[in-house]
């Protein structure tokens, strides 16, 4: 059985929600706390024993290159001001990992963005991990897929619960439970009303894929939005062959939303020690 060593991140997307400030800036790079929402997500990937990031990005997101690269000026800077902690940190973020960086020309859609990396995934297994998706887990949430993929060697979706009124914002998955946190899937239904979803599983933000999904990408089918859906070509390869759900343990913050975003930003805080007290009192006081 072939590793999973790659994860592909896409980066390429316009983040129109979170306008204006993505106007010049990716939105991948809006600091939580003190860290790029793009460094947690690299963070989990590491930490699940990845070895490749191959971001799928455009030309208005070189900011991320340069955050994964070496700032020589910055550490040499550092060093006249002998900030040693400062110069480690920053160093061990372009160890981190082998970087590679592929351009989606034009941002038609999820799917497209993951069929543009196919020739640097080759022929394995590989890890999708969405570039403004945080998951605040004690087991990383894309380790949790790779063990099911471990089992089954088919595609696993990362799904989360969400309120019964909202699947008509998601791909929801109509699963047919193995344990509390493996189902087998049924099938996937896009964005159902909630007189129609079958459950309250949402597909978010975490796959282990495997080649086979290029060949359905390849038709290159639009969908919602008149985007290239990465959902249409996951419900594709369930229909004509099978498919698995991971429920992580964790919690799920799309952090391209701004409500997400000030949440993940809150429950980060609160976990610091210099921030906790004095956060503490003040949204009491708020
Ligand atoms: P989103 O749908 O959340 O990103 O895609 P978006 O299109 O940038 O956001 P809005 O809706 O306009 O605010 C999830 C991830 O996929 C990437 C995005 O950069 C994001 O990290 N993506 C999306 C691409 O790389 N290419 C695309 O064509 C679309």
């Amino acid at each position: 059985m072939k590793k999973v060593r790659k994860a592909v991140i896409p980066v390429a997307g316009l983040g129109t929600r979170f306008l204006p400030a993505t106007k010049a800036q990716p939105k991948e790079m809006l600091a939580v706390i003190d860290k790029p929402i793009i460094q947690y997500i690299v963070e989990e990937a590491v930490a699940a024993g990845i070895e490749q990031i191959i971001f799928v990005t455009s030309s208005t997101k070189r900011a991320i290159e340069d955050h994964f690269d070496r700032n020589f000026e910055l550490e040499y800077r550092l060093r006249q001001k002998n900030k040693q902690s400062e110069i480690k940190d920053i160093l061990r973020i372009s160890d981190m990992a082998n970087f590679v960086y592929v351009r989606q020309k034009t941002p038609k859609g999820l799917g497209h963005a993951i069929f543009t990396a196919r020739e640097l995934v080759g022929d394995e297994p590989f890890a999708v991990m969405l570039g403004d998706d945080i998951i605040d887990a004690r087991v990383p949430a894309i380790k949790q897929l790779i063990n099911i993929y471990n089992k089954y060697e088919d595609i696993v979706v990362g799904v989360t619960r969400v309120p019964k009124k909202e699947t008509h914002k998601y791909g929801i998955i109509d699963p047919i439970v193995i344990d509390e946190n493996s189902s087998e899937i049924r099938r996937i239904i896009e964005k159902p009303s909630p007189g129609k979803a079958p459950s309250n599983l949402a597909v978010s933000g975490r796959y282990v894929l495997t080649p086979e999904i290029f060949d359905i990408l390849a038709k290159g089918k639009k969908g919602s939005g008149g985007e290239i859906q990465l959902t249409d070509a996951l419900a594709e390869h369930v229909r004509r062959k099978a498919g698995y759900a991971c429920l992580y343990k964790g919690d799920y913050y799309d952090c391209g939303n701004k409500l997400e975003f000030i949440k993940a930003t809150i429950t980060y805080a609160l976990k610091r020690k210099e921030f906790r007290g004095p956060l503490k009192k003040y949204l009491k006081q708020l």
